[in-house]
C-alpha cells in the first residue's frame, strides 16, 4: 500500500486543536474530504493532534456511516431507498445507476472513482425518487440520466397560510430581504423572564417529535446555573418522511437565526451550535453566508455566536442527548434522563435544544404577543404548523396550515391521490410513527385530536399510500430502516421474514 501523505491534512486540521475532542467529527470530516477515506495513519494523526484516545477515533469513524474505514470512491452516489423514495421507484434507479457503472450497491469501481449506495432518506421525500451526487459525479452524470434533474434541491412550498414559510420557496433570504431582527429588538426591549413568559403563554410546543411545551423547557435554562448556558438548534432532521427543517434552513435561515438569538437573550446564553445533518451539505454554505450577515449587522457576536456542527450520517444523533455527545466528539449514544438538558446539557451545561421549525415560530411570538400567535390553531394546539405530504399524492410539498385543519382537507390541498385512487394509509409522525387509514380523514391535526385517535403527530410527516400498494414492503422497509439505525447490536441480530 502507498505511503499516506499526512501534509495536507495537518493545516486542515489545525483550527480544531484547540477545540480538543469536541473537534473530532469536523476534523474527521477535513480526513474524509482530503483522503476519501480515513486510513490508520490519518485516524492516528487526528488522535495526536486532538489528544484523543486511538480507540475512540476508531471508534466515532466506525459509529458514521459517512466515514469509511476502508477505500471508497472519489465521488459517492447515495440513493435514497426509504419509504417515499421507494414509492417512486428508488430501487430502480439505484439498480440503474449500478447498471450503468458495472457495480453492485456498496461497491466501488475498480478505479476508485465512484462507490454507489443505498442511503436511509435524506429529506427530498417530496422530490422522490432522489440521490445525493456530489458534482464531480453529477458530471458524468447528466448524459444518461436526462430523465432526472440534477443540481441544488428546490423548495416546493404550499399551504392555506404562509406566516412560517413566507419567505420560502424562490430561494436563499438574505438579510436585506428579511429585514431587521424585529422580535429580538424587542425582546432586547423586555426583561428575559417577560419573554419566556410570552413564549409560554404563547402555549407553543416543541416541532422536533417530542411535543415538549418550549416555554418551559426556557423557563428551566433560564433558572438552571452552569458556567456557560447554550442554545442548540436541532436540525438534524432524519426522521424518515421529514424535510420542512430542509426547506426553512436553506430559504429562510434568519428567522432561525432570530429564533436562536431571542432564546439566548431570554435564558442567558452565550454560545449557540446548529447541528446539521451530513445530508445536507448544500445547505452548509447558506448558514455560513447567514451566519456573517448576522454578525456584520450585529446581531451576533457580542452576547452570543452560533457555530455550525455538521453531522455524519446517523439517525439516532437527532435525539438531544445523542446529538450532544456527537457534538462533543462522541458515538452518538443518548445518555439516561434524568437529568434533563435543561441543567445538564451540551457539555454538562444547562441546554436549551429546540428543532428549526420550533425555533421560527419564536420571533413570530415575539413580535405578535402571544394573544396575536394563539389567534392561529386551536386552544391546545396553537400556532402554524408546517406538514411534510410525500408518496401517493398529486402535489407533494412543504405545507404550511393553522394546527386544526383535517387530514382529509390536507389531502386535498395536495391535489388528492395519484391516478384517481382511493387512500390505503397515511403514515403520520415518522418511520416511529403511526398508519391513519380512510376512517381517520376528518380527524383534526392537532396535538389533541391525533393523540386521542392514538396517532402521532411526530415531526409532522404525511406519507400517502394509494389503495394499491402492499403494506408489508412498507412495513419490511420501515424494519430495515431501524434496524439498520438503531444505536445497539440486537436488532442487527433480527432476521426479518416477511
Ligand atoms: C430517535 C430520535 C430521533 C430524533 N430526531 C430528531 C430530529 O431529527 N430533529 C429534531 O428536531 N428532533 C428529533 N428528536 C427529538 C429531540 O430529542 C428533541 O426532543 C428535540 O430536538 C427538542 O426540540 P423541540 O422541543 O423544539 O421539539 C428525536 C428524538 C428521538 C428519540
Ligand atoms: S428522501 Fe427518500 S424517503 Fe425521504
Amino acid at each position: 500500500m502507498s505511503e499516506i501523505d499526512l501534509a495536507p491534512l495537518k493545516p486542515a486540521i489545525e483550527k480544531y486543536i484547540s477545540m480538543g475532542r469536541s473537534g473530532l467529527l469536523p476534523a474527521l470530516h477535513e480526513a474524509q474530504k482530503i483522503y476519501h477515506w480515513i486510513p490508520e495513519e490519518v485516524a492516528s494523526e487526528v488522535a495526536k493532534s486532538l489528544k484523543v484516545p486511538l480507540a475512540d477515533v476508531h471508534g466515532v469513524i466506525e459509529f458514521y456511516s459517512m466515514y469509511y474505514n476502508k477505500p471508497v470512491g472519489k465521488s459517492i452516489i447515495r440513493v435514497c431507498t426509504d419509504q417515499a423514495c421507494a414509492l417512486k421507484g428508488a430501487d430502480g434507479l439505484l439498480k440503474g445507476l449500478c447498471k450503468h457503472y458495472g457495480i453492485e450497491p456498496h461497491q466501488t469501481t475498480e478505479d476508485l472513482s465512484l462507490t454507489i449506495e443505498s442511503s436511509p432518506c435524506l429529506g427530498l421525500c417530496e422530490q422522490a425518487p432522489v440521490a445525493l451526487i456530489d458534482e464531480d459525479a453529477q458530471t458524468n452524470i447528466t448524459k444518461d440520466f436526462r430523465e432526472y434533474e440534477l443540481g441544488l434541491p428546490r423548495s416546493i412550498v404550499y399551504g392555506s397560510l404562509r406566516v412560517l414559510t413566507a419567505n420560502c420557496g424562490e430561494g436563499t433570504t438574505s438579510l436585506s430581504k428579511y429585514g431587521e431582527y424585529e422580535g429580538l429588538k424587542k425582546a432586547r426591549s423586555q426583561g428575559r423572564i417577560e419573554v419566556i413568559e410570552e413564549i409560554k403563554a404563547s402555549g407553543l410546543i416543541g416541532r422536533g417529535g417530542a411535543a415538549f411545551p418550549t416555554g418551559i423547557k426556557g423557563e428551566g435554562a433560564e433558572r438552571a446555573v452552569g458556567n456557560q448556558k447554550y442554545v442548540v438548534c436541532n436540525a438534524d432532521e432524519s426522521e424518515p418522511g421529514t424535510f420542512k427543517d430542509r426547506v426553512l434552513l436553506t430559504d429562510d435561515p434568519h428567522r432561525v437565526i432570530e429564533g436562536m438569538c431571542i432564546t439566548a437573550y431570554a435564558v442567558g446564553a452565550s454560545k449557540g451550535y446548529i447541528y446539521i445533518r451530513g445530508e445536507y451539505p448544500y445547505i452548509v454554505p447558506i448558514l455560513e453566508d447567514a451566519l456573517r450577515e448576522s454578525r456584520e449587522a450585529g446581531y451576533l457576536g457580542e452576547h452570543f455566536d452560533i457555530e455550525i456542527r455538521v453531522g455524519a450520517g446517523a439517525y439516532i444523533c437527532g435525539e438531544e442527548t445523542a446529538l450532544f455527545e456527537s457534538i462533543e466528539g462522541k458515538r452518538g449514544f443518548p445518555r439516561v434522563k434524568p437529568p434533563f438538558p435543561v441543567t445538564h446539557g451540551l457539555f454538562g451545561e444547562p441546554t436549551v435544544i429546540n428543532n428549526v421549525e420550533t425555533l421560527c415560530n419564536i420571533p413570530l411570538i415575539v413580535k405578535e404577543g402571544a394573544a396575536g400567535y394563539r389567534k392561529i390553531g386551536t386552544e391546545k394546539s396553537p400556532g402554524p404548523k408546517l406538514f411534510c405530504v410525500s408518496g401517493d399524492v398529486n402535489k407533494p410539498g412543504l405545507y404550511e396550515v393553522p394546527f386544526g385543519v383535517t387530514l382529509r382537507e390536507l389531502l386535498k390541498m395536495a391535489g388528492g391521490v395519484t391516478g384517481g385512487k382511493r387512500m390505503k394509509a397515511v403514515l403520520l409522525g415518522g418511520a416511529a410513527g403511526a398508519f391513519a387509514t380512510r376512517e381517520h380523514l376528518d380527524i383534526k391535526l392537532t396535538f389533541e385530536d391525533l393523540r386521542a385517535a392514538g396517532l402521532p403527530l411526530g415531526s409532522g410527516v404525511v406519507m400517502v399510500y394509494d389503495e394499491t400498494r402492499n403494506m408489508r414492503d412498507v412495513l419490511k422497509r420501515l424494519g430495515h430502516f431501524f434496524a439498520h439505525e438503531s444505536c445497539g447490536r440486537w436488532v442487527r441480530s433480527v432476521k426479518w421474514r416477511f
